[in-house]
């Protein structure tokens, strides 16, 4: 296998960082087949709920699916919770740190925050507060965020419902994942796109 000549990055020359450039490109273009294996072993992440963490995440992007969501929706909504697995206690934070460089910084922040606006509907019966979500009120994506939990998040936990499987999910993440990172044209800084979209939800639903 080919390598760099030096020992230490001070004596690197101008063709080993070419050489490195290089493989870190390729390397990044594979994320989006590594996120999927990360997905599938949330089968056997934590348990408890009646579903499993991959079924609850199946199930988020499934009903973002059919309410007609776009691209960058359906693929954060599978990956919000893939934090699970090496990082439990900021597992929001981690999701959206993956999938800043390509999808809208709508997505990404509402990724980010979906902790805590998922407390509104437990945090109360441990006894703590339930409205830590309002500090970020003036946000202009607050009112997706809770969107994104009230419609899908928080719905994800049942063990009835009918859940495409992840390889239906596979080219829209090979989608994204292929994008240019960080391009403005995707990042799109104070854009708000629906999270539902009735006219696309009807023509999935036919086409299903
Ligand atoms: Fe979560
Ligand atoms: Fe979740």
């Amino acid at each position: 296998m080919q390598t760099v000549k030096f020992r230490k990055l001070i004596d690197g020359d101008r063709e080993d960082y070419e050489f490195l450039e290089e493989c870190e490109i390729t390397y990044a273009s594979q994320v989006g087949a590594r996120l999927l294996e990360t997905l599938e072993k949330l089968e056997s992440a934590m348990s408890g709920f009646q579903v499993t963490r991959l079924e609850h995440c199946l199930q988020t992007a499934t009903r973002a699916w059919r309410d007609g969501a776009d691209t960058d929706w359906v693929v954060s909504a599978l990956l919000h919770d893939i934090g699970d697995i090496h990082s439990p206690y900021d597992h929001d934070e981690y999701a959206a740190l993956i999938l800043r460089p390509f999808v809208r910084e709508q997505c990404t922040w509402t990724v980010k925050q979906h902790g805590e606006f998922q407390k509104f509907y437990y945090a109360k019966q441990m006894g703590k507060d339930p409205n830590t979500r309002e500090r970020h009120r003036d946000n202009p994506y607050f009112d997706d965020c809770v969107e994104f939990c009230e419609c899908w998040d928080q719905q994800a936990f049942d063990p009835e419902y009918q859940s495409l499987p992840l390889d239906f999910f596979r080219p829209h993440v090979a989608e994204v994942f292929a994008r240019a990172p960080y391009n403005e044209a995707v990042i799109r800084p104070g854009a708000r796109k629906p999270l539902v979209d009735q006219r696309v939800a009807k023509l999935r639903l036919q086409a299903a």
